[in-house]
């Protein structure tokens, strides 16, 4: 293999002792997963999760596999001064960046970050009021041990629940399409291959989860009373109105970085060399898309790129 096609050792490898990490190394940056989750958790939604998600104004509450921390600070906004909310994940590197985040917004002392894994929470018995996570218990091969956890930690009377985004989205016809070339899609191919066997199967990703009526009935085998179903709506916008054209340039960078660190990444999955040029070429073409939307959003032009799509929570009563 090429140097050019080697990547550096920055990367953990899948299975290294740094494999606790492999989520924001691999998956998902933190850079860009939580703008897009703060954006999800706006304060619009908290009427709809204050009563599905068994929240208490000065209660505590748990944010298991809460990644950057977007939704255990938005719990610790809404439930005011004097709760506690555990955001708990066995990530550092997005443990680091939620607990910079959580002092920037002044809610270091009603947040706390603990290091550990869903399936063996790191509190003790009957404690809280309400354990919930969102786009968690479909990554966890074990979702039931997951639920067990939580009914352990969560004291009687209180709210256990599993929140998770739907596959389904509508949207609109945009006037300018970000997509990707189908030249980039081509180069993209043996990457992807290569991503999909050593990080995502290797790594259980999607690998869990029973949807819906899965969690439903398992809340109910458990012996959880009062369920409750709800959704709600989560839109995705290239230039969304509410943003300012600030807000979406660094979005927009953080994609591009991770995007090009993925290039890298993916290259030292492959069993074998790929051509010469061929990451050159992707590097190009992924610049070269990015170079286009940076000029949209800093003309103005609007592209009209709209979706909008659910997320479900099934919650349950701890007798
Ligand atoms: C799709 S991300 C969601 C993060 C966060 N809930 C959000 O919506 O921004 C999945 C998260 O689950 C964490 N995770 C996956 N399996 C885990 C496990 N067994 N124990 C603890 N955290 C886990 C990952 O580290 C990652 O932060």
């Amino acid at each position: 293999m090429r140097t050019e096609d080697r990547m550096s050792n920055a990367i953990p490898i899948p299975g290294s002792p740094h494999g606790a990490t492999v989520w924001s190394t691999w998956i998902q940056s933190v850079e860009w997963i939580d703008p897009d989750r703060e954006r999800r958790f706006r304060d619009e939604v908290r009427d709809i999760l204050w009563p599905v998600l068994g929240l208490r104004k000065g209660g505590v509450a748990v944010d298991v596999g809460c990644g950057g921390g977007a939704l255990t600070r938005a719990l610790a906004r809404w439930m005011g001064p004097g709760c506690t909310v555990y955001g708990i994940d066995r990530d550092a590197n997005f443990l680091e960046y939620a607990r910079r985040r959580a002092r920037e917004e002044r809610l270091s002392r009603r947040t706390r970050y603990l290091e550990g894994d869903a399936r063996s929470l790191p509190l003790p018995d009957d404690t809280v009021d309400a354990v919930t996570s969102y786009t968690v218990a479909e990554h966890v091969p074990d979702s039931r041990r997951l639920i067990e956890e939580k009914i352990r930690v969560c004291r009687k009377g209180g709210r256990v629940s599993v929140m998770q985004a739907s596959g389904e989205s509508v949207g609109s016809s945009p006037t300018r399409s970000s997509a990707p070339s189908r030249r980039e899609r081509e180069l993209w191919r043996p990457l992807e291959r290569a991503y999909q066997r050593q990080i995502h199967r290797r790594w259980g990703v999607g690998s869990g989860g029973t949807g819906m009526d899965g969690f439903r009935s398992a809340f109910e085998e458990m012996g959880l009373r009062d369920i409750m179903l709800d959704g709600f709506a989560v839109t995705h916008s290239f230039d969304d109105a509410r943003r300012s054209s600030k807000e979406a340039l660094q979005c927009l960078q953080a994609q591009e970085n991770w995007i090009l660190h993925g290039i890298q990444g993916c290259a030292a999955l492959l069993a074998h060399p790929l051509p010469r040029g061929h990451l050159a070429s992707l590097r190009r073409c992924v610049r070269a898309r990015f170079r286009k939307q940076r000029r949209w959003i800093e003309t103005g032009v609007r592209t009209w790129e709209f979706r909008v799509s659910l997320s479900w929570v099934v919650s349950g009563r701890v007798p």
